[in-house]
């Protein structure tokens, strides 16, 4: 039987890739992309993909049940691929109950509605939950996350998330529901809403604005191109075990400031500028509250059992990044039209 596929969180950054290559690569299945269109949410993301006769789209809140079954029957979904969330830690410290919605009750609801849906032959189906490193907290100087790290989220977005892992677990337990996980590591690359640090550093960049580094700009992230976390997804989907997690990432640490630095080096190269210029816009501001101090993800599980390994360096794929954004002003200056305007008065206004 040919899948019809359940993609949660489609029209958002991740989402959109997970979409386009699955679309794209797989004729056979169709393709169901559920999406609430919160901020976050653009189906300017997949235009190239609207019209693919194994592409359907269907505007949902992953909170209502009801929508949500009826859109299971419609479409007989065999398999559920889920991104959906709220996704940005400063909004999660901002309005905490949005993240326990829909990143806790909302997958709940989704993990309700697969096992309804398909208790005749549960093990014809798969529940796949996509999920984030910040589970297992922040690590020191050394060290890695393994699979098996503990547990220890330290803010309320990766509570939520550390929250709805358990849940797939526990549906896997206790209800037979064939799932996988994957924790993956900081994504960057084309249509990244810019609230997250990459995006909005190269806006402002372009626009001679302030660049807002926390801190004292120690803090390190591992960073992965989102078309390579796309191709792990489909990687792990077909290929990786039930009820079995694999960490995602490219063993590729930076401490904020170096990459602060070297995305101003490679924009004044690019926007012509002169060496040094967009260094100058650089600000130390208050710190983010809980701010985890280093994440780096042990992926050699994903690299041994299922052989793959990120396809772009880290210059690479930020050059492809920043002249995506500089190639797409439109997009760029829709999203941040209206609402984005009061989100960063209020994020940044006072510190
Ligand atoms: P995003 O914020 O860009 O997109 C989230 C999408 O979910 C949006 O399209 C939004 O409209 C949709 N959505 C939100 N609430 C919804 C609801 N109630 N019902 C239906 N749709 C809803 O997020 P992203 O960065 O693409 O992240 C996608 C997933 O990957 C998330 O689960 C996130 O936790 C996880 N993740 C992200 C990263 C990263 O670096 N961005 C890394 C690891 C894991
Ligand atoms: O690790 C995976 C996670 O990565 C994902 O699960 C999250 O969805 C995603 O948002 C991301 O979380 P971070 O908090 O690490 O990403 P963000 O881009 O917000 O911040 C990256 C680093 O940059 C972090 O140390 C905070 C810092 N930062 C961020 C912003 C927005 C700044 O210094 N200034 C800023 O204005």
């Amino acid at each position: 039987m040919s899948k019809k596929i359940l993609i949660t969180g489609g029209a958002g950054f991740i989402g959109s890739h997970v979409v386009r290559l699955f679309v794209n690569k797989y004729p056979d299945y169709r393709i169901i992309n559920l999406d609430a269109l919160t901020y976050a949410g653009n189906l300017e993301n997949l235009k190239d993909a609207e019209n693919a006769p194994n592409y359907f789209f269907e505007k949902a809140d992953i909170l209502k049940a009801d929508e949500i079954k009826n859109i299971f029957e419609k479409h007989s979904i065999t398999d559920v691929i889920h991104l959906a969330a709220e996704s940005h830690v400063d909004r999660s410290i901002l309005s905490p109950l949005d993240f326990i919605y829909t990143n806790i009750i909302g997958t709940v609801n989704l993990l309700n509605i697969a096992k309804d849906s398909w208790k005749e032959n549960l093990p014809d189906h798969r529940f796949y939950h996509i999920s984030t490193d910040e589970v297992y907290g922040t690590l020191g100087e050394a060290g890695l996350f393994t699979e098996i790290s503990p547990y220890a989220p330290n803010s309320p977005y990766s509570a939520s998330k550390a929250s709805s892992d358990h849940f797939v677990r526990a549906y896997g337990e206790t209800y037979k529901l064939p799932y996988v996980i994957s924790n993956c590591s900081n994504n960057y690359g084309p249509n990244q809403f810019p609230e997250k640090l990459i995006p909005l550093f190269i806006n402002n960049i372009i626009h001679k604005k302030s660049l807002p580094v926390y801190g004292k700009g120690e803090n390190t992230r591992d960073w992965l191109y989102v078309i390579d976390h796309a191709r792990a997804i489909d990687v792990v989907f077909h290929e990786g075990k039930d009820n079995e997690t694999y960490n995602i990432g490219g063993f590729n640490e930076w401490k904020n400031m170096d990459l602060v630095k070297l995305l101003c080096k490679m924009m004044d190269e690019k926007l012509k500028r002169s060496p040094g210029e967009s260094d100058q816009l650089i600000t130390f501001i208050k710190d983010r509250p809980g701010h985890d101090f280093r994440y780096a993800i042990d992926a050699s599980k994903i690299y041994k059992a299922l052989g793959w390994k990120p396809s772009v360096t880290f210059e690479e794929g930020l050059g492809h990044t920043i002249d995506w954004y500089m190639e797409n002003q439109e997009w760029l200056s829709h999203v941040t039209s209206g609402d984005y305007q009061q989100y960063y008065q209020n994020q940044y206004s006072h510190r």
